[in-house]
């Protein structure tokens, strides 16, 4: 065997490595149950990308929620639904999650899918632009966690709308904020998705008001969260 035969080897068993350890952990940690199942089914059916969060980022999601005692959760970009599930099967009696969803498409197979799912008493799915909605919320806030998942370039304003829609202790997460290492860099090349996850990193990462980790868990750890926990006020 060349050197470089032994090299392709070596990575080939790391990279199975990992993806065992996804499906162990997966396994064990984050299993899908039927409603959960039933929202991928319903996405393939009504072709949209398969693009919803892994079963090991909504475990998280629903860790953060309760770590941070959530009743209220907003999330910008709904989907089919996968990630609204993980996050309503967190909440409380009585507590409440609100999705904003600019496809009126997908704002309907995500009202199956929560009703399937037995959350639809909880749930409320908003048909817009979500920097058309998010004004609209000012009376409904503060939440609890605010999970930003819709299109990349405006990242920056979500954040700003969830800063001014959270309170001290509440959890700030967005996804694809790794994007193979290039969403942690200025983009070489003009790329306003890259551009506008970039400027959210540089922006959680930087602002004394919160504190933050970019996590890579997903996409055979090239892609993930960024995490913020909005910190207590100083007394
Ligand atoms: N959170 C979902 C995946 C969301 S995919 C999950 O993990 O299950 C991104 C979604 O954001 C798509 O459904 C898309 O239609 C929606 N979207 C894109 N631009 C938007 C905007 N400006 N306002 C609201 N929703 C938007
Ligand atoms: C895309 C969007 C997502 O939210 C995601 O998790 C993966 C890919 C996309 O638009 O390509
Ligand atoms: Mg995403």
């Amino acid at each position: 065997m060349t050197q470089d035969d032994t090299t392709l080897a070596a990575l080939q068993d790391q990279a199975k490595t990992r993806r065992e350890i996804e499906a162990t952990i997966t396994q064990m940690f984050a299993p899908e149950d039927e409603g959960l199942q039933q929202a991928l089914v319903a996405a393939k059916e009504a072709g949209m990308p398969e693009i919803q969060i892994s079963p090991i980022q909504g475990k998280l999601l629903q860790l953060l929620a309760t770590a941070c005692n959530a009743s209220k959760i907003l999330e910008i970009g709904s989907l089919a639904g996968y990630s609204g599930i993980w996050l309503a099967r967190s909440l409380p009696p009585g507590g409440r999650l609100i999705t904003l969803e600019i496809s009126p498409k997908h704002a309907e197979v995500v009202r199956n899918s929560f009703a399937r799912a037995g959350v639809g008493d909880r749930t409320e799915v908003r048909v817009g632009k979500a920097l058309d909605l998010l004004p609209q919320l000012e009376g409904e806030a503060p939440f609890d966690l605010v999970f930003i998942d819709a299109d990349k370039p405006p990242y920056p304003q979500y954040l700003e709308w969830a800063l001014r829609l959270t309170r001290p202790g509440s959890i700030i997460v967005a996804d694809n904020c790794i994007r193979h290492g290039k969403a942690l860099h200025a983009p070489e090349s003009p790329d306003e998705n890259l551009a506008g996850i970039f400027e959210y990193n540089t922006r959680v990462s930087n602002d004394p008001r919160l504190m933050s980790l970019a996590l890579a868990m997903d996409e055979n750890y090239t892609d993930g969260l960024t995490i913020a926990v909005v910190r207590p006020e100083k007394r």
